[in-house]
């Protein structure tokens, strides 16, 4: 093959990675704001922490003592569904043995920022295998989970990307494997009036983000993908999300 054709396959390659890349993200406009990749500067503004929803100390340890008092240990496999910027994930990559910390976004800018912020708290050699991925394609990663978490996602996502979420974890989990989901919840199933949350004064509805529904709406999306849940409720989080724990029946 002449330099001319190779130079032109590689860049066609590299316009089809960018052209996938850029897709991704966009998959949601209309759904939630996460399409929107922040900008170089933004990042270094900080703005990122404010973007995947602020009180960055405070509820990025609250997921990471809430999982360590369910049994979390370092050795432990662990994939955090819709990472964001690692609010959460800086403290699970410091806790856990090198290689354990998995973390799994929509968007690019994201994961950039995640890698920003995993250099500067000194924890780049901890090897956090972090992936942009729109489907939810979790065995992309090669390897089961013995946890999971997805913080304040649900909240975001119409049902039918929750379910191609769940299935997406089902392959992922064995006998032994648990899913830890938030979510805004409704006193009842199709629950078509916005409802306020307390603390924090957040108005969510049935059909657009952010978005709020039933425990037994959840209990049957997990069923439908060969999950169960249980409800374990108040965890603490300063806007009242409420959290599920999923399994293998
Ligand atoms: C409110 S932020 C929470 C991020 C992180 N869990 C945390 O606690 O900081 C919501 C995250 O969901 C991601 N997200 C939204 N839609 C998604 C999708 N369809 N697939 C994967 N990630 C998604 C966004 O990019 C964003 O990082």
């Amino acid at each position: 093959m002449g330099l001319k054709t190779l130079v032109s396959k590689l860049s066609g390659a590299s316009r089809k990675n960018k052209a996938e890349k850029d897709h991704s993200a966009h998959v949601m406009q209309g759904v939630n704001p996460y399409w929107r990749k922040l900008t170089a500067g933004e990042i270094a503004g900080g703005e990122h922490r404010t973007f995947v929803g602020g009180e960055w100390e405070q509820i990025g340890k609250l997921q990471f003592e809430f999982l360590k008092a369910e049994g979390l240990e370092p050795h432990h496999n662990l994939v955090d569904v819709a990472c964001g910027a690692l609010r959460g994930g800086l403290h699970f990559v410091r806790y856990l043995e090198s290689g354990r910390y998995h973390g799994l976004d929509i968007n690019a800018s994201l994961i950039e920022a995640a890698r920003g912020e995993l250099e500067s708290a000194g924890l780049a050699h901890k090897d956090a295998r972090l992936m942009v991925n729109d489907k939810f394609e979790l065995s992309r990663f090669e390897t089961s989970f013995d946890y999971g978490i997805s913080v304040s996602l649900f909240t975001h996502l119409y049902m039918n990307h929750i379910v191609r979420c769940l299935a997406g974890m089902r392959k992922v989990m064995t006998q032994e494997s648990r899913f830890y989901v938030t979510y805004f919840e409704a006193p009842e199933p199709v629950h078509l009036e916005p409802i306020t949350h307390e603390p924090g004064g957040y108005v969510t509805t049935y059909d657009a983000n952010p978005f709020h529904c039933a425990f037994d709406e959840m209990q049957s999306l997990a069923r439908q993908t060969g999950l169960e849940a249980r409800q374990i409720g108040d965890w603490g989080h300063p806007r009242n999300q409420k959290m599920i724990c999923l399994e293998r029946p």
